[in-house]
């Protein structure tokens, strides 16, 4: 259940607010994870040129985090910017990223403090360009009083390479005396995520049809639901997010166990099953 002082359903659009009233209050995902692709197909098939895709992709960022803060969403963590995107992409489309990513601060900051959403990242944000490593700061420490969604965006991320970041944390406290190999838990290895603050993601949302996690929240998504969508980034908002969680509401979440579905487990019967085979 949200906290009801972030609720702002009446700033919902009828069609949300339609899909808001099916939902469950008591099985709200706390955190969202998104994985926003599509941008480059969105411009083909509209004879536009790639950069187009992402301008407009960063409008459906701007959209789907307020539709996020108005149902009170504690967490939501866009991928917008891998390590493998950095590495791999002509340099003028990650050139173009980088202004995009710092006009696209500049020009919503203030509808963030509207909407009351905390800024922050995760990544290698220190080999971003200094340029843009300013005005994310900037943006983090202007939001970081308000007490709504926080989003997070991902930048220079890979799930990899969180890990080995992750281990060479964990190693240096194993050097220091502070940990001992044989005492390392997995509450250890969440200490040393970039995501230590957060819970793990219950929904990861995959737009444009796509079924892989292209190396985001490795760690972090190990029961989370996914939810792949046909439709491209640059199209997807916040009905869209509403939408994905009314399906997942309709999942079980078993985490490896029996579920609500199989009852009490008579387990006389099922070693008496097991015998048998
Ligand atoms: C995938 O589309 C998207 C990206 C590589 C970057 C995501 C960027 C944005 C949504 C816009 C900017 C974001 C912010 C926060 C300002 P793609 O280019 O891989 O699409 P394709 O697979 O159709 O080619």
């Amino acid at each position: 259940m949200y906290s009801s002082g972030n609720l702002r359903i009446h700033d919902l659009t009828a069609e949300e607010r339609a899909i808001y009233a099916t939902l469950k209050p008591k099985q709200m995902p706390a955190h969202v994870a998104i994985i926003m692709d599509g941008n480059g197909r969105w411009a083909g098939h509209r004879l536009l040129k790639r950069f187009q895709g992402h301008q407009q992709g960063a409008d459906s960022v701007q959209l789907v985090t307020e539709t996020a803060s108005r149902i009170g969403l504690p967490w939501l963590t866009l991928y917008a910017f891998s390590l493998e995107n950095n590495l791999k992409r002509p340099r003028s489309e990650v050139n173009f990223l980088m202004r995009l990513l710092k006009t696209y601060l500049e020009s919503n900051l203030q509808r963030m403090m509207d909407n009351n959403v905390r800024m922050k990242y995760i990544g290698r944000i220190h080999e971003l360009p200094p340029e843009v490593q300013d005005k994310m700061r900037w943006a983090e420490e202007t939001t970081a009083r308000n007490t709504g969604t926080t989003l997070t965006l991902a930048l220079n991320y890979g799930g990899r390479s969180e890990l080995v970041d992750a281990f060479r944390g964990l190693a240096a406290e194993v050097k220091s005396g502070r940990l001992s190999p044989d005492c390392i838990t997995e509450d250890d290895i969440n200490r040393h995520l970039y995501t230590a603050h957060m819970p793990d993601p219950d929904l990861l949302i995959r737009t444009s049809g796509e079924m892989r996690l292209s190396n985001y929240l490795l760690w972090q998504v190990a029961y989370t639901e996914i939810f792949v969508t046909e439709r491209l980034w640059p199209d997807f908002r916040g009905i869209h997010l509403l939408e994905a969680i009314a399906d997942f509401q309709r999942r079980e979440r078993r985490y490896g166990g029996l579920g609500e579905a199989s009852g009490t487990v008579d387990e006389e019967a099922e070693r008496a099953k097991i015998v048998a085979v």
